[in-house]
């Protein structure tokens, strides 16, 4: 198992014992039902896009109503888009007009959502992007446009302070958006320090820009993933799953193809693929395991699409029978379980998600020392029959039918924590080759033959 770099400070902790988010992209863009960067991507009219927008009326958002359903699916907190960047703003914004609060609604939904969903007992996170496609100075810069960019990075700086300082407590910060800017021209270290001070338990992410003044802030291609000197207290992996050792982490992942915001006649990932995510970002861990912090664009109207439901209800009702495997787990990897599906522990408990049910009766775990206490199919609650020979865990008494589904979940109870010997440590492709030449060589020899021909 990957050690822990670095102790998870305890203000942090729910971050490990959440381990899957729910991202809101919502704006006006939702009513074009072509993607969150509509705007730029089909090169639109700014001046009709932003008279649209500003009719744009969402009758039926109820925030209680997304709080409701996002901890039914399971969610344990969630990230709302505050300000994409088209530069609407979902907030009673005191530096512009152009918010859901002025216009139309006349509401302001950030405040409904950040309301609701602390009141739900979920955690409350922000995006904002850097980035505002109505500015031309953001795009000039600071060399080309100094006092049209003094503006803009007062504007921004503004909205942040704004958003940690009218809306209670925030827990988690997701910037996006940074180029063509770097973190010197947005101020965004300097910014980092105002921001701790406004909200002393608030975890930024790392789409903070590059900076020469301060070397850690560097460029990693904007999906914030890795093991870059990036700084931020989160790392951002986007349509990716990648561990980082030197920081938490958090894959971002859409429900549809590709985009973000609502989709016309979009295709959906089945449920079984986006739970798999959710595994995996458990089962990698790195530093302290991952998080998925999944993605629904909810319409234009304001409803989560009916699509999305369906699937975050499957994976809810999933995780109030097997939520111990990945809620607070420690990652996986104890040994080789790739055949079978993904592995997760917690405590003196290794977790088996089995996304290959066979019908056969019997499974066998290869490489695994110390004396296992129990063992359980906690998908009906089933003790199940095993015994161990040498390394060798064997278990009986599978049911023919997979009893959920989803992924059924076996959990193994051990004295003390669960470990492998070293050839259930090291995955193919790593470690010493002697050991797969050891076991080559163990009863065939060294014969290219079929064995018992022409030794
Ligand atoms: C991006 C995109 C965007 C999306 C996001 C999510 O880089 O520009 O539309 O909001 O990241 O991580």
């Amino acid at each position: 198992m990957t050690r822990p770099a670095f102790e998870v400070p305890d203000k942090w902790k729910w971050f490990t014992e959440s381990r899957y988010g729910l991202f809101i992209h919502w704006g006006p863009y939702a009513e074009h039902g072509r993607g969150e960067q509509v705007l730029f991507r089909e090169h639109l009219d700014q001046q009709a896009y932003a008279e649209q927008a500003c009719r744009w009326n969402p009758e039926h958002f109820d925030a209680e109503l997304w709080a409701y359903q996002a901890k039914k699916a399971g969610f344990k907190y969630a990230c709302l888009t505050t300000r994409h960047h088209d530069g609407y703003c979902l907030w009673d914004s005191a530096y512009t007009d152009y918010t859901s609060a002025k216009q139309a609604p006349k509401r302001d939904f950030v405040r409904e959502y950040a309301e609701a969903f602390r009141k739900a007992g979920l955690r409350v996170g922000l995006y904002y992007s850097w980035i505002d496609w109505r500015l031309p100075a953001y795009f000039e810069g600071p060399q080309t446009n100094p006092e049209g960019w003094a503006k803009v990075r007062a504007y921004l700086h503004n909205q942040v302070k704004e958003l940690l300082t009218e809306y209670g407590r925030i827990d988690h910060f997701f910037f996006d958006g940074v180029w063509p800017r770097n973190a010197d021209d947005l101020g965004s270290v300097e910014l980092v320090e105002e921001m701790r001070k406004l909200q002393p338990n608030i975890l930024i992410n790392n789409r903070l820009g590059y900076s020469k003044a301060h070397d850690g802030y560097r460029a990693d291609g904007g999906v914030g993933a890795g093991d870059s000197e990036t700084l931020g207290d989160f790392g951002t992996p986007e349509h990716l799953i990648v561990t980082d050792s030197k920081r938490l982490w958090e894959s971002c992942q859409v429900t549809t193809w590709r985009l973000w915001s609502h989709v016309f006649g979009e295709r959906w990932r089945p449920a079984d693929y986006l739970l798999d995510m959710l595994c995996e970002c458990a089962e990698k861990g790195g530093a302290h395991g991952g998080n998925l912090l999944l993605n629904v664009g909810p319409q234009a109207d304001g409803l989560f699409p009916p699509e999305f439901l369906q699937r975050a209800d499957e994976i809810g009702r999933w995780l109030e029978v097997h939520g111990e495997a990945i809620y607070g787990s420690d990652g996986g990897s104890v040994t080789e379980f790739i055949t079978r599906g993904r592995q997760t522990t917690r405590g003196d408990n290794l977790y088996l998600i089995i996304r290959f049910w066979d019908g056969r009766p019997q499974l066998r775990l290869a490489d695994l020392v110390a004396k296992v206490r129990e063992v359980t199919l906690l998908t009906t609650g089933q003790k199940l029959p095993f015994r161990q020979e040498g390394d060798e865990l064997i278990i009986d008494g599978l049911p023919k039918e997979a009893p959920t589904r989803l992924f059924p979940v076996i959990r193994v109870t051990w004295d003390g924590r669960p470990a492998a010997n070293q050839w259930g440590r090291e995955r193919l492709w790593e470690g010493d080759p002697a050991r797969v030449a050891e076991w080559a060589r163990r009863q065939r020899g060294e014969s290219v033959y079929v064995d018992g021909a022409e030794r």
